[in-house]
């Protein structure tokens, strides 16, 4: 018989009809008269009831069924007489597919997320984690359509580089170089002449200065891929190897950038609230009482747009009215922790904030610089409960100051000559930003660590599955 998935078969009112229906059993309750079997196909939160006469079965095979394993079912679809579901299905032959021995890892429930990550390759089976990656798709949906339906064109960046996006340094190395047989010239420094690309080469921090180029000839693109990073982040919010949406856009300024940045949050944010109904109340059951809540306000309520300067003062109030911070708030200039940019968006504005023009210090070299020549026309976005979501600028289009920001922080200019081709030949104004995927998954799902928002998490030491 065809298999009808469990989200299909919940929504049909054919009852006698026959059914096939496969998948995991979540519980298996027995008593006398009947026995109860929940199953869930990873279609859907909800599970399918079957319902079996143990006098019809075969009473070693039906105790052998325990969470965990995996059944084909033919029966009849019936109107529920129990509570909580509408439809079940009467066992009329039951085909195990895969039973699960007693030492299944994800056989209890309750198990800590800390407990689930050691067996991250079994987690994906529990409701917590379907829930959770169902909407990373639906996002990932989301995302396409908005880009697609605004005109930008989804373009591929390269994975390995041979620059520094962000200029950070903090980037895994590509070679096939032989490591226990480096060939190194008199300085001692190592011949990449031998390697694969013949150059040093690393994985990609960001699409972006890729992106630009081709923003810079299609007018509005987008990037989504994994990008990585090196940096020793041991963080709910950090992860070497994290996918981000790169939009960039020819002719934008500040303002404009700062809408595309709003809309387009609040379109993904929109979407899971309209698409993703069944795993949101699970979530908001389950993780957090207050997700749903959250969600509707920031999509309703409009993003604070707050220069950093401001900013500064107000965390200089709240510490001289007694706020207390780990880090210090050490005044202009400081780079803001996350702390902080919670404290201004969960505290003082109760709303998203979008902070701008901070000190071109603590930024990358790519930013436009203001007229005060002390601040960058960054644009990024702050959360409730994660901090920085968003990173972006408008980015300086003049090739002189450019080249001249280049060099005053010692990068080596003859790795970005392509990128400087860009102001070149045909400059124009433009700029974009960075959504970090995971931080948008923590955010939607209410789930508290990034970790637990990706299948297969990379963080320092632990690349295991
Ligand atoms: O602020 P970032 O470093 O900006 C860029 O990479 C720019 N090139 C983006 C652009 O303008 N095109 O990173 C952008 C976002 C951050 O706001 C954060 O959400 C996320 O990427 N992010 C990380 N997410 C998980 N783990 C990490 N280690 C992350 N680092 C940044
Ligand atoms: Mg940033």
């Amino acid at each position: 018989m065809k298999r009808t998935k469990v989200v299909d078969a919940l929504q049909c009112t054919d009852f006698g009809k026959e059914i096939n229906v496969r998948g995991w059993v979540r519980s298996h309750r027995s008593s006398k008269a009947v026995d109860f079997i929940a199953l869930n196909d990873g279609s859907t939160i909800k599970n399918i009831q079957i319902v079996v006469d143990p006098t019809a079965f075969d009473a070693e095979v039906l105790k052998s069924i325990t969470t965990g394993s995996c059944l084909n079912v033919d029966g009849v679809l019936v109107e529920s007489q129990g509570k909580g579901q509408t439809v079940e299905v009467t066992g009329k032959h039951i085909e195990v597919y895969g039973l699960c021995p007693s030492d299944y890892p994800m056989q209890k429930k309750g198990q800590s997320f800390e407990y689930m990550r050691k067996y991250a390759h079994m987690r994906l089976r529990t409701n917590t984690f379907g829930a959770v990656f169902r909407i990373r798709h639906n996002m990932a949906i989301a995302i396409h359509k908005y880009f697609h339906d605004h005109g930008f064109f989804y373009f591929h960046t390269p994975l390995i580089t041979a620059s520094d996006a962000e200029g950070a340094g903090d980037m895994f190395q590509v070679t096939t170089l032989n490591l226990n047989e480096l060939t190194r010239d008199e300085n001692g420094n190592i011949d990449y002449k031998d390697d694969f690309f013949g150059r040093k080469t690393s994985l990609t921090v960001s699409g972006q200065l890729e992106g630009e180029l081709g923003a810079t000839a299609l007018g509005a693109i987008y990037t989504f891929g994994p990008t990585f990073r090196a940096e020793n982040s041991n963080t709910p919010r950090h992860l070497a190897e994290f996918w981000m949406i790169e939009p960039e856009v020819a002719f934008i300024d500040k303002d404009e950038l700062m809408d595309l940045e709003e809309d387009f949050i609040k379109y993904c944010v929109n979407w899971a609230l309209t698409h993703c109904k069944d795993d949101l109340e699970f979530l908001n059951q389950m993780i957090d009482k207050s997700l749903i809540q959250t969600l509707e306000s920031v999509v309703k309520e409009r993003f604070v747009r707050l220069p950093y300067t401001e900013g500064i003062n107000i965390l200089e109030q709240a510490v001289a009215n007694g706020r207390q911070f780990e880090f210090p708030v050490t005044g202009w200039g400081m780079d803001l922790s996350s702390e902080h940019e919670r404290y201004l968006v969960e505290e003082h504005f109760k709303r998203p904030v979008i902070m701008t023009d901070y000190p071109a210090e603590i930024k990358a070299f790519y930013m436009k610089k203001n007229d005060d020549g002390k601040t960058m026309q960054g644009t990024d976005v702050l959360f409730p409960r994660i901090g920085e979501i968003i990173g972006g600028s408008v980015r300086e289009e003049d090739y002189g100051k450019l080249v001249a920001e280049i060099k005053s922080r010692g990068m080596e200019e003859s790795a970005y000559s392509w990128y400087l081709d860009t102001r070149k030949y045909g400059s124009c104004p433009h700029g974009g930003f960075g959504l970090g995927f995971e931080r948008l998954i923590l955010f939607v799902t209410g789930m508290q660590n990034i970790r637990d928002v990706i299948p297969f998490p990379r963080t320092p030491k632990n690349a295991e599955f």
